[in-house]
């Protein structure tokens, strides 16, 4: 064997290295758009419904910061009962992103899900209003909301976006309205003092 290089063959190997650096590089750019776009639809119909005026631009780094703070949320999940670890993050009216987990109880009643820990942690901090909420589970499935956190949910986000990511490339893309129909809220306890009025 040669053990002086070649400097027209190591050009080549350069040369071809290159053109494959370049060629992974597109490949990461089509997918990563691809992903883009998969969320777009929904995300594009929550906004339109949410009358939201704020650019794709800014939103998509913005729900990529929610999805990973859900993840990192997930690492602190009290869960020594069921095992099944949940992060979560919601979007508030203000651009702010707050986080929680689960945290169980040996009372199993009061065991507390990570979604209304990221909620009303929100809310004690002023949040009045949610665009988006991040849930994640370690799993191979992602997880949707259970009944009693879309109720709650709905009181500050009724058109609020959901996702909900795991271990796998499986996510869920959704509505809180769309998970939550004929919801029961504050104008029903309006409508039924009103009518209370008129009977008096
Ligand atoms: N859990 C959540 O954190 N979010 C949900 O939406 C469903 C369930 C938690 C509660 C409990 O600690 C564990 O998952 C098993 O139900």
């Amino acid at each position: 064997m040669n053990a002086t290089s070649n400097p027209s063959s190591d050009h080549q190997i350069f040369d071809s290295l290159r053109l494959e650096l370049r060629r992974g590089c597109l490949i990461v750019a089509v997918l990563a758009q691809l992903r883009v776009e998969h969320y777009g639809y929904t995300l594009r119909k929550a906004l339109a419904e949410q009358g939201l005026a704020i650019e794709e631009s800014t939103l998509y780094p913005l729900l990529r910061r929610l999805e990973k703070a859900a993840r990192a949320a997930a690492k602190a999940a009290y869960a020594p009962y069921s095992k099944f670890f949940v992060g979560a993050a919601v979007l508030s009216g203000s651009g702010r992103i707050y986080s929680g987990c689960n945290v169980e109880n040996a009372s199993y009643g009061l065991c507390q899900c990570a979604e209304r820990t990221a909620l009303f942690t929100a809310v004690a901090s002023g949040e009045r209003s949610i665009r988006a909420v991040a849930i994640f589970t370690p799993t191979a499935e992602a997880s949707g909301p259970c009944g009693a956190c879309r109720q709650a949910l709905s009181e500050f986000g009724p058109e609020a976006l959901v996702i909900s990511t795991c271990n796998s490339s499986r996510r869920l893309e959704s509505t809180v309205a769309a998970l939550l129909p004929a919801s029961f809220g504050l104008r029903n306890l309006r409508k039924a003092r009103g009518a209370k009025r008129r009977r008096r």
